[in-house]
């Protein structure tokens, strides 16, 4: 099976500058390697630019860095697009978390010329549900699930071609709520299991009943995956840590099972800021967590046995 990688180096979504070093630090642990040992035909692509990008803290009114944002919108959902065609699996390295609004709406493009619906796991402290209207921050990696569910408020985006049902949406590991994302959550239907759901529940119910439903659709299925999703005390390497996270495990049998399912079809690597991390291990810890998802197991064991 083929995966192409692609580099998405963009931080002006974030209020802290770092992620911009992400993809490097991906390829430094190792990343397309890894993937290669586990059997894959690995492309790395290297990283995408923007042709135009507009320069960065550009005074806007209340959005910092809309000019470029939307540039990198532009250039990662064309180049979504094409890896989602052309390849089985295509990965993203962040780069921050306002990368979404091209991958998923690139690949959706992809689902959509197929027939298929886009079902989109988010693996976030943030729900990223935030219109350029309602964020409080003007940080727009609060706002790419917005983007690709086909809200409105984006008129200075480039149009999303192939809008995500809200309802195709399944979040994870939710724990910090803007106002203006809880009235969406309820009223948009996303099914959303808060860090307290996962508490009671554990992740495996909650997944294996989502993955249920992607399969019994014959869905496409995009993972993405922000470092804060992790608790801060196994990944510090982020700007917007949030205590509470999941754990080491957690996120783990969440891979283990995605591979298992074998419905993942993209995947977004995001988040990382290699200069806030301690001797790697964050860049590590996702490294590996991506490798479980491409198939690294500790046994052979069969599949949903006991
Ligand atoms: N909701 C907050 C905001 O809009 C935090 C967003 C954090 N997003 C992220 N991708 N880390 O600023
Ligand atoms: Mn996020
Ligand atoms: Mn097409
Ligand atoms: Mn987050």
């Amino acid at each position: 099976r083929s995966c192409r990688i692609l580099g998405a180096p963009i931080q002006e979504g974030a209020s802290q500058p770092g992620c911009v070093m992400g993809p490097a630090a991906f390829r430094t642990a190792g990343l397309p390697e890894t993937l290669a040992e586990l059997g894959w035909d690995v492309t790395d692509l290297g990283d995408a630019r923007p042709r135009d990008l507009p320069p960065a803290g550009e005074p806007d009114d209340r959005l910092r860095n809309l000019a470029p944002v939307a540039a990198w919108t532009e250039a990662l959902a064309a180049s979504a697009h094409e890896m989602a065609r052309d390849c089985d699996l295509p990965i993203f390295l962040g780069g921050d978390h306002s990368m979404s609004a091209g991958t998923v709406s690139g690949v959706a493009r992809h689902a959509a010329d197929l027939g298929r619906r886009q079902f989109v796991l988010w693996l976030d402290a943030h729900p990223d549900l935030h219109s350029p209207g309602t964020t409080v921050s003007g940080n727009l990696h609060g706002v790419p699930v917005a983007y690709f569910t086909g809200r409105p408020g984006f008129e200075r985006f480039p149009p999303c071609l192939a809008p995500v049902d809200p309802r195709d949406l399944c979040m994870m590991g939710i724990r910090s709520v803007d106002m203006a994302e809880r009235r969406l959550i309820a009223d948009a239907g996303i099914v959303t299991h808060d860090m307290r759901a996962l508490d009671e529940n554990g992740v495996a119910r909650p997944l294996a009943a989502f993955l249920e439903r992607v399969a019994q659709a014959n869905g496409r299925l995009h993972v993405s995956l922000d470092v804060d999703f992790l608790d801060p005390a196994i990944a510090p390497a982020v700007g917007t840590t949030v205590p509470g996270g999941a754990t080491f495990r957690e996120a783990h049998l969440i891979m283990e099972m995605l591979h298992d399912s074998g419905l993942v079809t993209s995947l977004d690597l995001a988040e990382l800021n290699p200069f806030l991390d301690e001797r790697a291990r964050t860049v590590r810890l996702m490294t590996d967590l991506a490798a479980s998802l491409f198939g690294r197991r500790v046994l052979d064991r069969a599949t949903g046995t006991l």
